[in-house]
């Protein structure tokens, strides 16, 4: 069985875990050979593919970003489509394709396997918003990321006692703002799936205030304040036609100063979060992921992805995984919030 791996959509750490994962396990026990698609779907559609055997991928478990390269590429634009890209499969002698990538990555897939092509995916999204999954490697990482930029915020934001506000990513789900804003001891955590007055934001920098402690604010970019209707996008949109988030941190820090009177600081972490070395967590979820999805290569498991379910991986469908995202569940929030102030 020749295998083509891809990644897909935006990077995130423990990319390359992923495919070192699969190709030792496809290489030394599976008795399968690969080639890596050159920067996801484009690769496909165009045919453009590297070697892949296990001197390839020597050493790469800790190197962030991807060796194949990605792009947002939609596999049905241009000369793609499902017959054209099985004519190239073919003519490159490639049986089955690995496809590692977000929603969007396995919605494509989908519709290719539906129309009888030979995919198997593993979930990536750094946002920790596939729900199918227990977590996502590259959430770990970002997190650690985040937490320790914050860590450096309260210093300077002590110094001058002055409330720092720290934006990071998470379009539709507030994860990455959660975890490191509970890690960091934050004063308030912004996400979107909770619309929040910026009387109450106020109140709570205040009231850290109060105690002599410079307030730290941790807001997630796709979060709408209760007097806004959508996330704030000043950026146009990118390739799937989303607006590109970014930058409500800098648009609530001089709110909070007016309500406050506290001289206030925005930082926005953006893809410093997405790049450099993968945590041993996401390590270890990457390559076990990684070695599982060459199993299911192994039994023809088309139309399935590999997750984490607790500390087992297991498989299942892609439309499991598609249309529903894991949101941060209200007690999660009510748990956080509890520590607001
Ligand atoms: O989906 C992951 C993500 O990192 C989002 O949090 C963010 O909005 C987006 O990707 C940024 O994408 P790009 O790398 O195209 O700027």
């Amino acid at each position: 069985m020749r295998i083509g791996i891809l990644t897909s959509g935006g990077d995130c750490p423990g990319l390359n875990a992923v495919i070192r994962g699969a190709v030792l396990k496809g290489t030394e026990i599976n008795g399968q050979e690969f080639v890596g698609f050159k920067d996801g779907w484009r690769g496909v559609v165009n045919g453009d593919i590297l070697p892949l055997e296990r001197s390839h991928v020597r050493g790469i478990a800790k190197q962030g970003g991807t060796i194949l390269g990605t792009s947002r590429t939609n596999p049905f634009e241009g000369n793609g489509g499902p017959e054209r890209i099985q004519e190239t499969l073919d003519r490159l002698g490639i049986d089955a394709i690995m496809a590692i990538g977000g929603e969007g990555t396995l919605a494509a897939a989908k519709r290719l396997t539906d129309a009888g092509l030979k995919i198997v995916g593993v979930p990536k999204t750094v946002d920790n918003d596939l729900d199918a999954t227990d977590y996502t490697f590259g959430f770990d990482t970002a997190v650690e990321i985040a937490t320790e930029a914050m860590d450096r915020l309260r210093t300077t934001g002590d110094s001058h006692s002055r409330c720092m506000v720290a934006e990071v990513m998470g379009r539709h789900v507030g994860w990455i703002a959660l975890h490191s804003g509970m890690a960091a001891g934050a004063h308030a955590i912004l996400i979107p799936e909770q619309k929040t007055s910026m009387a109450q934001v106020a109140e709570w920098v205040q009231s850290a205030a109060n105690r002599g402690r410079a307030p730290l604010v941790v807001v997630a970019e796709g979060f709408t304040p209760d007097h806004a209707d959508d996330p704030h996008s000043e950026r146009g949109l990118d390739a799937f036609g989303r607006p590109r988030l970014g930058g409500i941190g800098e648009r609530l820090a001089p709110m909070i100063e007016d309500l406050t009177g506290i001289e206030t600081r925005a930082t926005t972490l953006g893809h410093i979060q997405r790049g450099g070395v993968p945590t041993a967590y996401d390590r270890v979820l990457a390559t076990r992921l990684g070695m599982a999805a060459s199993d299911i290569v192994q039994e023809s498991a088309w139309g399935q992805m590999v997750a984490l379910r607790g500390t087992d991986i297991v498989t299942v469908g892609f439309e499991e995984a598609l249309g529903k995202l894991k949101v941060v569940p209200q007690h999660r929030y009510d748990e956080a919030a509890m520590l607001f102030g």
